[in-house]
C-alpha cells in the first residue's frame, strides 16, 4: 500500500521538470515533482543559465566602465572591480528566481517531494525510502558536465560550469577547454574581469553546430576582444606544478605537441545524462551507450508509464527544448496531443555580441543536398548599431531557392537573443523570406538587419 500516490511524479525540478510538474497540474493531474537539491530550478537556474547571464551582464558593465564609455563622452574614474559584491548579486538573482518556483508549485498545487527518486516500477517511485505512487512517472534529471579521461574536476583548479560561476578572485591565466557554449561564455566573463583566456578546442572552428560562416565571423570578433584560440588542438592531460597548472596538448591531426601553463582550468568539453541511482536497469529502463534514457516519439521509455525529456534523453541540452518536451509530455499523459517542433529550437550564445540562430546552418543544406539562396546583411550598416557603437556581426538568412521558405536564420550581434524569437515565430508559421522582408520593422532597430537579410535572399537590400 502507497504511503501517498499522485497521477504524475516528475523526477527532477530543472526547467523540463518543473515545467512539466506545473502544465501536469493545470491539466488536473494530480502531480508531484521529486528534487535532491535544496532549491527548485535544477542546473540551469542554480548553476547554469541563470547565474552565467548574471554575470555576462555585471562583467559587461564593469568592462564597459573601464574604458568603453569614454567613446559615448562618459568619463569615469576609479574603477574598481568588487567580485564579492557581484557575486553576492548573482546569488540573490538566484535565489529570487528559484524561490520564485516554489511560489508557482504552491499557485499550482504541485507537491514538492524532497529527496532522491529512484524508480520502483512503472508506477511507483522511491523517495529516500518513502514509496510513493504514480500514475505516470516522468524522468526530468538532467545532465552534468562531463570531463577528459584522466583529467578530475575539482572545482578549484581545474573547474567545471559550476565552479567557473564562482572563483574567489580572477585568474591570471584561463584555459578552457572545449569552444563550445560554455567555454565562450565564461571564457568571456573572467577575460571581462581581467584574466588572460585561451580556448582550446579540438576542432578546427569554435561553436559546433553554429553556421560555419557565422562561427568564423564570430570568433574573429571574439579574438579581437582579446580571447585567445588554440583550434584543431586535443588536450592529453594536465598536471599541476607548485601554482601552475600544465596542459599538455597534441594536434588534432597527429603530430605536433606543445604545452600550455596556467592558473584555471575550465573544463566545457559538454555535458552528460545525470542517470546514475535512478534504478533505470533494475525498472528495465533502457538507456543508449551514452546513458541516455530512450523514448520513442511519444517520450516513452521502454516501461510503460515512465517517459523522460530533456538533458537527460539527448538532443539539444537546452533548457527551452527541456520546457517544451516537459509541456508536451504532460498533454500526452492528460491525453491531449502533445508535440514539439525540433525543426524550430533557437540556441542562443549570450556573449557581446550574442550569436543565435534558429533552423538550418549552411552546412545542413549542403548536407541535404537542398537548392537555396542566402540573405546575409551586416551589422555595420544598421543604423541601431551604430548608435550603440556594436557594429560587429552580420544576419544571415537561408531561404529555399524554390518555394522561398526560411530554412534558417542565424545572428550574430547586439540583441540577436531577442531578434530571434521573430525568425522562430516566423518559421513556425512556415513564412517565406518575402514574408519577413514585407513585415514592417520600427526603425531603427537592430531587427532591421533581420529584414533586410530577409530582402537580400531576394538581392534587393535596401542598406547595402
Ligand atoms: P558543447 O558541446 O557546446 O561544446 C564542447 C566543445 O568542446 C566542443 O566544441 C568540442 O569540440 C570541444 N571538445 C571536446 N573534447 C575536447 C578536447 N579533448 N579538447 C578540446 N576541445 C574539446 O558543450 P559545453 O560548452 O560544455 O556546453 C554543454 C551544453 O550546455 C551544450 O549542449 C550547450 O548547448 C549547453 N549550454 C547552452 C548555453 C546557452 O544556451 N546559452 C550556455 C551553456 C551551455
Amino acid at each position: 500500500m502507497a504511503d501517498r500516490d499522485f497521477d504524475v511524479v516528475v523526477i527532477g525540478a530543472g526547467p523540463g521538470g518543473y515545467v512539466c510538474a506545473i502544465r501536469c497540474a493545470q491539466l488536473g493531474l494530480r502531480t508531484a515533482c521529486v528534487e535532491k537539491r535544496g532549491t527548485l530550478g535544477g542546473a540551469c537556474l542554480n548553476i547554469g543559465c541563470i547565474p552565467s547571464k548574471a554575470l555576462l551582464q555585471s562583467s559587461e558593465l564593469y568592462e564597459q566602465a573601464r574604458g568603453h564609455l569614454d567613446r559615448h563622452g562618459v568619463k569615469v574614474a576609479g574603477v574598481e572591480l568588487d567580485l564579492p559584491a557581484m557575486m553576492a548579486r548573482k546569488d540573490k538573482v538566484v535565489d529570487t528566481l528559484t524561490g520564485g518556483i516554489a511560489g508557482l508549485f504552491r499557485k499550482n498545487g504541485v507537491t514538492r517531494l524532497s529527496g532522491t527518486g529512484r524508480i520502483v516500477d512503472g508506477g511507483a517511485v522511491d523517495v529516500d525510502g518513502e514509496r510513493i505512487a504514480a500514475g505516470g512517472i516522468v524522468i526530468a534529471t538532467g545532465s552534468e558536465a562531463a570531463t577528459l579521461p584522466g583529467i578530475a574536476i575539482d572545482e578549484k583548479r581545474i573547474v567545471s560550469s559550476t565552479g567557473a560561476l564562482s572563483l574567489p578572485e580572477a585568474p591570471e591565466r584561463l584555459v578552457v577547454i572545449g569552444g563550445g557554449f560554455i567555454g565562450l561564455e565564461m571564457g568571456s566573463v573572467w577575460r571581462r574581469l581581467g584574466s588572460r583566456v585561451a580556448v582550446v578546442e579540438i576542432l578546427d572552428r569554435i561553436a559546433p553546430g553554429m553556421d560555419g560562416e557565422i562561427a568564423g565571423e564570430f570568433r574573429k570578433i571574439l579574438g579581437r576582444q582579446g580571447m585567445e584560440f588554440r583550434l584543431g588542438a586535443k588536450v592529453t592531460g594536465v598536471e599541476a606544478s607548485g601554482k601552475e597548472l600544465a596542459l599538455a596538448l597534441e594536434s588534432a591531426a597527429g603530430g605536433g605537441e606543445d604545452v600550455i601553463a596556467c592558473d584555471t582550468v575550465l573544463m566545457a568539453v559538454g555535458r552528460r545524462p545525470c542517470t546514475e541511482g535512478l534504478g533505470l536497469a533494475e525498472a528495465g529502463v533502457e538507456t543508449d551507450g551514452r546513458g541516455h534514457v530512450g523514448i520513442d516519439g511519444r517520450f516513452a521509455t521502454s516501461v510503460p508509464g515512465v517517459y523522460a525529456i530533456g538533458d537527460c534523453v539527448g538532443g539539444a541540452m537546452l533548457a527551452h527544448k527541456a520546457e517544451d518536451e516537459g509541456i508536451a509530455v504532460a498533454e500526452i499523459i492528460a491525453g491531449h496531443a502533445g508535440h514539439v517542433n525540433y525543426g524550430v529550437i533557437p540556441g542562443v550564445v549570450y556573449t557581446n555580441p550574442e550569436a543565435a540562430s534558429v533552423g538550418k546552418t549552411e552546412e545542413d543544406l549542403r548536407a541535404d543536398g537542398a537548392d537555396y539562396r542566402v540573405g546575409r546583411f551586416p551589422m555595420l550598416a544598421n543604423s541601431r548599431a551604430r548608435t550603440y557603437d556594436r557594429t560587429g556581426g552580420m544576419v544571415k538568412i537561408l531561404a529555399d531557392a524554390g518555394t522561398d521558405r526560411v530554412l534558417g536564420v542565424h545572428i550574430l550581434g547586439s540583441g540577436a537573443g531577442e531578434s530571434i524569437a521573430e525568425a522562430a515565430v516566423a518559421m513556425e508559421f512556415g513564412a517565406s523570406a518575402e514574408d519577413m522582408a514585407r513585415t514592417c520593422h520600427a526603425h531603427p532597430t537592430f531587427s532591421e538587419a533581420v529584414r533586410e537579410a530577409a530582402l537580400a535572399v531576394a538581392g534587393r537590400a535596401i542598406h547595402v
